[in-house]
């Protein structure tokens, strides 16, 4: 059996806490990178933001059936502005809100239900929890927002692999 010295118990514990420390912040990472795919495909999925905006977000939507959504990608917003943008939708504008309660206490733009009938909206595909809302957000921010026009390098960055769509982008 082996049975280890007291230097070796010291550098044992020495390693134990090197490999804490990686792997704590392998965690850290992992975390990150998960809300921004958790957010994508959020994106893609479950809100289908893709059908009016394309699914980089650069206004080129997915669904002709579709109003011609906003190209995010050149999109001034900050943050809470963005949350806001999804939270409440653009009334008159084709831009759904995705907060189940947007319109039901006042809590966007001070605007109710009953005022809102003179005024056209789109459903959104889905209702959003204010977690899966921070996610997209996320998302957008890290691969949208501010990231300039989508070329062949981003596409691979933004889908995790090369694929013949990333090919097709000329510029
Ligand atoms: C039914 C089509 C449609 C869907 C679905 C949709 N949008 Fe939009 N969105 C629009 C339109 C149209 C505009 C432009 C509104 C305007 O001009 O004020 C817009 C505007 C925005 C803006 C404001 C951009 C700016 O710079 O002013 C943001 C942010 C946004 N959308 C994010 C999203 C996200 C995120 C989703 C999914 C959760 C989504 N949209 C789903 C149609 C859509």
């Amino acid at each position: 059996m082996f049975i280890p010295k007291c230097k070796d118990v010291s550098k044992m514990m020495g390693y134990i806490v090197i490999l804490g420390i990686s792997f704590s912040i392998n965690l850290v990472y992992a975390v990150d990178n998960s809300s921004t795919e958790y957010g994508m495909d959020l994106f893609l999925n479950k809100a289908n933001c893709q059908a009016c905006h394309g699914w980089s977000g650069d206004g080129r939507k997915t669904d002709n059936q579709m109003p011609d959504g906003a190209n995010l990608r050149e999109s001034a917003l900050d943050r809470e502005m963005v949350v806001t943008a999804i939270k409440c939708g653009r009334p008159g504008n084709n831009m759904p809100a995705f907060d189940r309660l947007a319109y039901s206490d006042g809590r966007c733009y001070g605007l109710l239900k009953s005022q809102m009938s003179a005024i056209p909206m789109p459903d959104p595909p889905a209702t959003l929890q204010n977690r899966e809302i921070e996610a997209i957000v996320d998302f957008l921010f890290a691969k949208v927002i501010k990231q300039g026009a989508m070329n062949q390098e981003k596409c691979i960055q933004f889908w995790g692999s090369k694929l013949p769509l990333c090919e097709r982008i000329t510029q």
